[in-house]
């Protein structure tokens, strides 16, 4: 293990972060985060992209990154052989063959790499994205950001300690639609927003069963895929795609989808959580192997509104016939949103009319039609050059996931948390406040930010 690598776990980093939450939280009011320093590749010159962790979402984005003419993918890291040799595959077929390695640490050092896309499961993120940040990469990571909401921190630390440019894959921050939907929101013509509603309704993932434990593949190299999470007995229903089912790796669709949905709501509301709590268990599904519950609600609160956040496995049908969305529900109207595009629904008024009259004339459906995951590649591509703040900065990042890990944590100990947005920490409740970080598996360690 190189020497970067074995420097101090987190050291509860929610205290040590405090103050960088609060300069921090100043910036995202103001919308002036410090730009990212560093060394830029002049515009005309090639971008050399490394990806780290050559699954599903892995292949979509070096797929979009190199349709970019200035994109090039010198090298790919994975733990296991055939995921990595797919990766390997789709990057010949679109030009210069890259090398491939098992351990990311190889990509680190070396020089003809310019950023490292971050694409495995998410109890990953953190260390790979800080050691890529010391080591002067800027970097596209995958939502959710972390596994925990200190190591969210650690990540937002390092971006600005480093001067890198660091974008989350929350591909909304780019879409022209979910733009337009937010400034709708916040032009105040829905009225007083008193309830917001976000979900996942999935229904194209059903019981994964319960397969005994086994030997790992060979292919695998299932210890480096483990990685700083705890040591267990290999399962292949826990490692790829279905690693997001297990809490020692993930959150469950709370954080998975919550990520992109909640990001929609913080960006369109503007408050920070004050409170969650949360219910649900694994209603659809009791005998398989996942962890997580398939069916969830929680009750985030903000000062002025209350988010429900709902999901089920297994179904497909959410609110306003939606498999996913967000609904910002003001006095004068409803405004829903989802990847296709939003519209706005009129609220409805007796109150002193003899009859029921509109509060307000409709906005018929509008948006789509745009790859917003591609443009936000193309948006972090343009940063790297520039050295503006992405879209999808770290600190966006950090925010979104923030709502769902506190539901997760009340669901977890099954009663509601109290959150200080300022100090970055749950009121009075230790054991809550325990979840906020995690220990690393020996020997890895997460660098202070
Ligand atoms: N932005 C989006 O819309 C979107 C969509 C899907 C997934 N994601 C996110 O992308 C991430 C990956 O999800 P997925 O579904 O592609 O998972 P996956 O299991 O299909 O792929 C993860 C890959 O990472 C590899 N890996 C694990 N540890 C590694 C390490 N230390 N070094 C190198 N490679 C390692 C695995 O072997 C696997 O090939 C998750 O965080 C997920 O939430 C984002």
């Amino acid at each position: 293990m190189s020497k970067i690598s074995r420097r101090a776990f987190l050291g509860n980093s929610t205290r040590a972060s405090a103050a960088s939450a609060v300069l921090a939280a100043a910036g995202a009011a103001t919308g002036a985060f410090a730009r990212p320093a560093g060394p830029s590749p002049p515009a005309s010159d090639k971008v050399r992209v490394a990806l780290v962790g050559s699954g599903g979402q892995g292949k979509s984005n070096l797929g979009a990154f190199l349709r970019l003419p200035e994109v090039e993918c010198p090298v790919i890291a994975d733990v296991d052989a055939s995921q990595l040799a797919d990766g390997l595959k789709l990057a010949a077929a679109r030009g210069k063959a890259p090398e491939g390695v098992k351990d990311f640490r190889r990509i680190l050092d070396r020089k003809d790499v310019d950023a490292v896309i971050v694409a495995t499961p998410d109890h990953w993120h953190p260390l790979i994205s800080v050691l890529a940040c010391q080591a002067g990469k800027d970097v596209y990571v995958e939502k959710p950001l972390a596994r925990t909401i200190a190591e969210g921190r650690a990540i937002v630390s390092a971006a600005r300690r480093y001067g890198r440019v660091v974008q989350v894959g929350q591909q909304q921050r780019s879409s022209r639609h979910f733009q337009s939907a937010v400034a709708f929101v916040r032009s105040g013509k829905l009225g007083r927003i008193r309830m917001v509603r976000a979900w996942a309704y999935l229904d194209w993932k059903g019981d994964i069963g319960r397969p005994p434990d086994e030997a790992p593949p060979s292919e695998l190299d299932y210890d480096l895929w483990l990685g700083p999470a705890p040591e267990r007995p290999y399962n292949r229903m826990r490692v790829h795609h279905n690693f997001r089912w297990c809490w020692d790796y993930s959150g469950g669709l709370q954080t998975d989808w919550g990520a992109h949905m909640i990001d929609v709501v913080l960006w369109a509301m503007g408050e920070e959580p004050t409170a969650a709590s949360s219910t649900g268990g694994k209603f659809g599904f009791p005998n398989d192997i996942r962890e997580t519950p398939d069916t969830q609600q929680s009750l985030i609160e903000f000062p002025t509104f209350a988010l429900v956040w709902e999901h089920m496995i297994g179904c497909g049908v959410g609110p306003w016939q939606r498999e996913h969305g967000c609904e910002f529900h003001g006095e004068n109207g409803i405004l829903v949103v989802d990847r296709g595009g939003w519209e706005v629904h009129s609220e409805t008024d007796q109150f002193k009319q003899p009859e029921r009259v509109y509060r307000m004339g409709p906005v018929l459906r509008q948006g789509g039609g745009q790859d917003f995951h591609l443009d936000h590649i193309r948006n972090f591509v343009d940063c790297l050059k520039s050295r503006k703040t992405p879209a999808g900065d770290a600190e966006i990042g950090h925010r979104a996931i923030l709502p769902a890990h506190l539901a997760n944590i009340a669901y977890r100990l099954g009663r509601k948390v109290r959150w200080d947005a300022k100090a970055e920490r749950i009121l009075g409740d230790d054991e809550a406040q325990a979840f906020l970080g995690r220990e690393y598996r020996k020997p890895w360690t997460l660098p202070p930010g």
